[in-house]
C-alpha cells in the first residue's frame, strides 16, 4: 500500500476553477448578482425573459432587444413529434428524467446541434429555455391520461407554462408567482449542477450535452431535489405544534433538515428572503396559511443552527409555493430546472470561450503491484 502526498480538496469546497462574469455570490452576507445586477431588485423590477436575455448575453436588453428575444423564445417553444413520442415513452419516469431524456432526443432536431460557437450555443440556449417547460408540461399532462397543450404565443413564459400544465389560463398572480420563481433560478455560479454541465463542454461536447448532464445532475436532494423534500416534510409534520418535536427527532437520529444549508451561503440565502415573502402571502390568498406557519417553526427550531452558518435556502418555501399553486410534488425540481437553463447556457458559454479540460486527480489509496493469479487458482 503507497499513499502519495498530495492536497486534497475533497467535494473541491472553496476551490476556485476558473473566473466568470456571469454571476458573484458573496457566501457570508447572502448576496447574489447576476451580471453584476443584484437579485433583490430583478426579483421585483425584471421579468424571466429580461432577466434571461441579461444572464445569456451580459447586459439588461433595450425594448427592441428585448422584443426579439421574445419573440425567439415564444417561436421556439414547440415540439418536435417525436419528442412527445419520446415523453410517452417515457411516462412512468420521474419527470426529470423525462425532462433529461427530451433534451438529450432534442439534440436530433435542432440545426446547430454540433456547432459550439457563442452564437450557435446561445441560439440553441434559447430554444432550451423555451422548449424545457413544454417538455415538462406534455409529459404531466401525459401521464394524466390527458393531451398535451399546445403553447400559445400570446402570453409570456411562466403564463404559458401554467396554461399548458393545466390547460386554463392561470390566475395572473399565479403567473406572477412563478415568473419571479424562475428570475430567482436563473443562474447561480459553479454549483453542482453547472460545474456538470461545465465538465460535459469542457471536452468539447456540444450544449444539450451539457445541460443534459446538468439536469442530470440538478435531481438529487442534495440539490435541486431539496424542494420536494421540504414539502414532504411539511405534509409530515402536519401542524405548527408538532414542528419542534419533529425537527428535534429528525436531528437527534442523526438526519437534515431539508431547504437548510448551503455550501456557499453561511447566511440566508437571499432567493429565499423573496419566496418567503410570496410563499406567506401566497398561503394567505389561498386559504391555507397553514404551511407557512409549520415551515415558519422549523425556522424557529432550527434557529440554534445559524451559529454554524445554516440557514434556510431557496428551496426551503419554493416546494410551499408550487404546491399551493396546485403543482404535483415531483414536478418541483424541473421548475427549477426550467428557470436555470439560461445560467446553464452563460457557463457553457464561458467554458467554451475559454476552454480547458476539467480532469482532476483522485489519490490512489488501494493496494499495488498485486500478482495475478489465474481464476482456477483463486479460492
Ligand atoms: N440539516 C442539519 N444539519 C445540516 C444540514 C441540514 N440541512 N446541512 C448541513 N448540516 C450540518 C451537517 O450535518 C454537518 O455537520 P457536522 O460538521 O457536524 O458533520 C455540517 O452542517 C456541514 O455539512 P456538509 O454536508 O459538510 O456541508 P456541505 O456544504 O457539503 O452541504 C448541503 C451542503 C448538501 C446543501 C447540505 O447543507 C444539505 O444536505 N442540506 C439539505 C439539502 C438541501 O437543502 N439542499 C439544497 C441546497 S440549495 C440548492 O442546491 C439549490
Amino acid at each position: 500500500m503507497t499513499e502519495e502526498k498530495v492536497q486534497l480538496y475533497r467535494g473541491l469546497r472553496e476551490v476556485y476553477i476558473d473566473r466568470t462574469t456571469s454571476s458573484f455570490i458573496d457566501g457570508d452576507i447572502g448576496k447574489l448578482l447576476y451580471r453584476g445586477y443584484n437579485i433583490d431588485d430583478l426579483a421585483v423590477k425584471s421579468t424571466f425573459e429580461e432577466t434571461a436575455y441579461l444572464v445569456m448575453y451580459g447586459e439588461l436588453p433595450t425594448r427592441e432587444q428585448l422584443a426579439a428575444f421574445d419573440s425567439e423564445l415564444k417561436a421556439s417553444r414547440g415540439l418536435p413529434g417525436e419528442i412527445l413520442d419520446v415523453i410517452k415513452l417515457t411516462r412512468n419516469s420521474h419527470p426529470m428524467d423525462v425532462l433529461r431524456t427530451a433534451i438529450s432526443a432534442l439534440s436530433a432536431y435542432d440545426a446547430d446541434t454540433e456547432d459550439n460557437s457563442t452564437e450557435a450555443t446561445l441560439r440553441k440556449g434559447v430554444r432550451l429555455t423555451a422548449q424545457a417547460p413544454t417538455i415538462v408540461a406534455a409529459h404531466a399532462r401525459i401521464r394524466d391520461g390527458n393531451d398535451p397543450v399546445d403553447p400559445d404565443p400570446s402570453v409570456n413564459h411562466a403564463t404559458n407554462f401554467l396554461q399548458m400544465l393545466n390547460g386554463e389560463a392561470p390566475d395572473p398572480q399565479d403567473a406572477a408567482l412563478i415568473d419571479k420563481d424562475f428570475v430567482l433560478h436563473a443562474e447561480h455560479g459553479i454549483n453542482a449542477s453547472a460545474f456538470g454541465a461545465r465538465v460535459a463542454a469542457s471536452t468539447i461536447a456540444d450544449l444539450h450535452c451539457a445541460i443534459t448532464t446538468g439536469v442530470a445532475v440538478l435531481k438529487g436532494p442534495s440539490h435541486g431535489g431539496a424542494a420536494e423534500e421540504v414539502m414532504k416534510m411539511a405534509q409530515e409534520i402536519g401542524s405548527e405544534e408538532n414542528a419542534e418535536k419533529y425537527v428535534r427527532d429528525r436531528l437527534d437520529g442523526g438526519g437534515r433538515i431539508m431547504g437548510f444549508g448551503h455550501r456557499v451561503y453561511k447566511a440566508i440565502d437571499p432567493r429565499s428572503v423573496h419566496l418567503q415573502e410570496d410563499a406567506k402571502a401566497l398561503g394567505e390568498r389561498k386559504g391555507e396559511p397553514g404551511w407557512f406557519g409549520i415551515l415558519q417553526n422549523v425556522i424557529e427550531v432550527m434557529e440554534p443552527y445559524r451559529r454554524r452558518g445554516i440557514y434556510q435556502n431557496v428551496d426551503f418555501f419554493s416546494g410551499t409555493i408550487y404546491y399551493l399553486l396546485g403543482i404535483p410534488d415531483d414536478l418541483f425540481i424541473s421548475i427549477f430546472a426550467m428557470g436555470r437553463v439560461p445560467g446553464w447556457t452563460a457557463q457553457v458559454v464561458e467554458q467554451f470561450e475559454n476552454n480547458i479540460l476539467l480532469r482532476p486527480r483522485l489519490q490512489y489509496t488501494g493496494e499495488m503491484d498485486r500478482t495475478y493469479v489465474p481464476i482456477e487458482e483463486r479460492s
